[in-house]
């Protein structure tokens, strides 16, 4: 059976949103592992537990809560998605392009994704903030696989700029006013839930990844075909798996939340430009 994907569904589920946002919204913001803090700078929240959205997806991982949270940052109104969806929990493709298709509905025009990552690049360190340039795909994943739903976009879509180049430029830009400086790198996606062997990683190096994770890419792929732009930040949070021994992804939490302050500034300081 090929999953059906419909137009209705995703309307559905944004009407319901909408319905519950006091504003417009032209902003969402995806957080990953640990980078939850920002919301801590947020005002006047909203929040709407993914549970109750008709047609829309239940989060599985245990530390990822589940619900849009709405609100004022950087006195401007944003949606941020606490609790994103992986392919390694058992979603389908399709299931993974709804939040994009949702959020898109919304009138969603720029996605700032943002992840956890392990570095690859020997320049990278557990807690720099990596500006995602560009992906490595070697997993096929494809959210926008199946039936094209033409109101989003077309059957056949380039991804070169999926990562926008304007957007990068004015990360790389706020960052320097804050007076640090980001990374930028490409991002190898892995189906996980496991880590990588060490000749996987030399692999990936070979190839041009400077970072490897399991999550984003379901959702830039998504945005570049219903034209929503993308700025993906990395928090690079451990060295990948060819430079330290017996992973358990403890330490993606642990720098996640040392990181997490110089990340909330960048993401206020881009809202603010
Ligand atoms: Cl080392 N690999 C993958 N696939 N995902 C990660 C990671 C490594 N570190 C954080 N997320």
């Amino acid at each position: 059976m090929i999953p059906e994907k419909s137009f209705t569904t995703y309307q559905h589920a944004a009407d319901y949103i909408l319905a519950r946002l006091p504003h417009p919204v032209d902003v969402a913001i995806v957080l990953g592992t640990g980078l939850g803090t920002l919301l801590d700078a947020m005002d006047d929240k909203v929040e709407i537990p993914y549970r109750d959205i008709p047609g829309f997806l239940l989060a599985t991982a245990p530390n990822h809560p589940g619900k849009f949270i709405a609100g004022k940052l950087a006195g401007r109104y944003v949606i941020c998605m606490s609790g994103r969806f992986h392919y390694y929990e058992g979603y389908d493709y399709s299931d993974l392009a709804t939040p994009v298709y949702v959020l898109k509905l919304l009138g969603v025009t720029t996605l700032i994704l943002t992840n956890a990552a392990g570095a690859i690049n020997y320049n990278i360190h557990p807690g720099d903030i990596c500006v995602i340039t560009d992906h490595l795909n070697f997993a096929t994943v494809s959210p926008t696989r199946g039936n094209n739903l033409d109101a989003f976009g077309p059957r056949f879509y380039p991804i070169d700029n999926l990562y926008d180049r304007d957007l990068r430029r004015l990360a790389m830009d706020c960052a320097v006013q804050l007076g640090f400086s980001l990374k930028e790198g490409v991002y190898f996606y892995t189906v996980g839930p496991f880590f990588e062997t060490p000749s996987e990683i030399r692999a990936m190096r070979l190839l041009g990844a400077d970072l490897v994770g399991m999550s984003t890419i379901t959702e830039s792929l998504t945005a570049g075909h219903c034209g929503v732009k993308v700025l993906g930040l990395s928090l690079a949070t451990n060295y990948s798996s060819d430079r330290i021994e017996g992973m358990d992804g403890s330490e993606v939490e642990d720098v996640a939340e040392r990181a997490s302050a110089q990340f909330r500034q960048l993401i206020l300081k881009i809202l603010s430009a």
